[in-house]
């Protein structure tokens, strides 16, 4: 099944470079199976390990996944500390066979809120897979895009400040720049888990004309065959970027 979906993707060529993945619904999908959230958080992580792994084999550049978001400090400690313990310990189990697979770890979002052993152990991922060529797995961590786009203008302003650049040289380019994603190029596809239809202060200006696709799937049930599904539907349709069909088409 997921072989000739493969094949189905491979032939028809138009690979999404990046793909972004709200990772949503973990605690619906224990709470359906009378379990408590955590374990959504942990089978979670299967997801996480079998959608990686396939981007990698079928060639995508880049996976951003949304991991924690500036807003979900504001859930109960003991949920937050439980994932921050979580993270620790899968990126400590997991780091190796990424490294082996070629992929290259980065996060975006504000590290420092972290606990520091779990920041570290991040740092330590990426300095480990930092020259991989393979998979860029791009963790959003304590990520949350208004919060980036505040320190972006921050960060322009203080250049003009110093005499850096001027007003009339802030530009797109100049913009795309100064955010976390300032090396990769904008997603091609986003998914998102869970049945909401929302972004949830997920990458505004990087996904001005991203793919949505949206499943009813919680997190923890996305696996290889929904993932290739989702590709599949991304390459029926036709990325117009304000012009008209005729004009893309031709
Ligand atoms: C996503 O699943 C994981 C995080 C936001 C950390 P949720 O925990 O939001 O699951 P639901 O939306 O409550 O089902
Ligand atoms: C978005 O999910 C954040 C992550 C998946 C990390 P949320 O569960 O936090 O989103 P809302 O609160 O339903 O919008
Ligand atoms: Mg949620």
């Amino acid at each position: 099944m997921s072989k000739s979906l493969r094949k189905q993707i491979l032939e028809r060529g138009d690979l999404p470079t990046h793909i972004a993945i709200i990772m949503d619904g973990n605690g619906r999908w224990a709470k359906s199976r009378n379990l408590p959230r955590f374990s959504g958080h942990i089978e979670g992580i299967n997801s996480v390990r079998e959608i990686v792994r396939v981007c990698g084999e079928i060639g995508v550049s880049y996976l951003t996944l949304y991991t924690f978001s500036s807003e979900n400090w504001n859930r109960p400690q003991k949920e937050v500390s439980a994932i921050m313990k979580l993270l620790l310990s899968t990126i400590k189990k997991e780091i190796k066979n990424l490294h082996k697979n070629n992929v290259r770890l980065s996060t975006i979002g504000n590290l420092a809120d972290l606990p520091s052993d779990s920041r570290q152990g991040m740092l330590d991922g990426i300095e480990m897979t930092k020259n991989n060529l393979g998979l860029n797995l791009n963790l959003a961590l304590s990520y949350g895009s208004r919060q980036e786009l505040l320190r972006a203008v921050r960060r322009i302003a203080d250049k003009i400040q110093s005499g850096e650049m001027t007003q009339d040289q802030i530009s797109e380019e100049i913009m795309s720049r100064e955010l976390y994603t300032a090396n990769v190029p904008d997603p091609d596809l986003l998914i998102r888990t869970g049945g909401e239809a929302r972004i949830s202060n997920f990458l505004l200006w990087q996904s001005a004309y991203t793919e949505f696709y949206m499943t009813d799937n919680f997190w923890p049930e996305f696996r290889e065959k929904e993932l290739l599904n989702s590709i599949l539907e991304y390459q029926t349709r036709q990325r117009r970027f304000g012009q008209t069909g005729e004009q893309v088409s031709a």
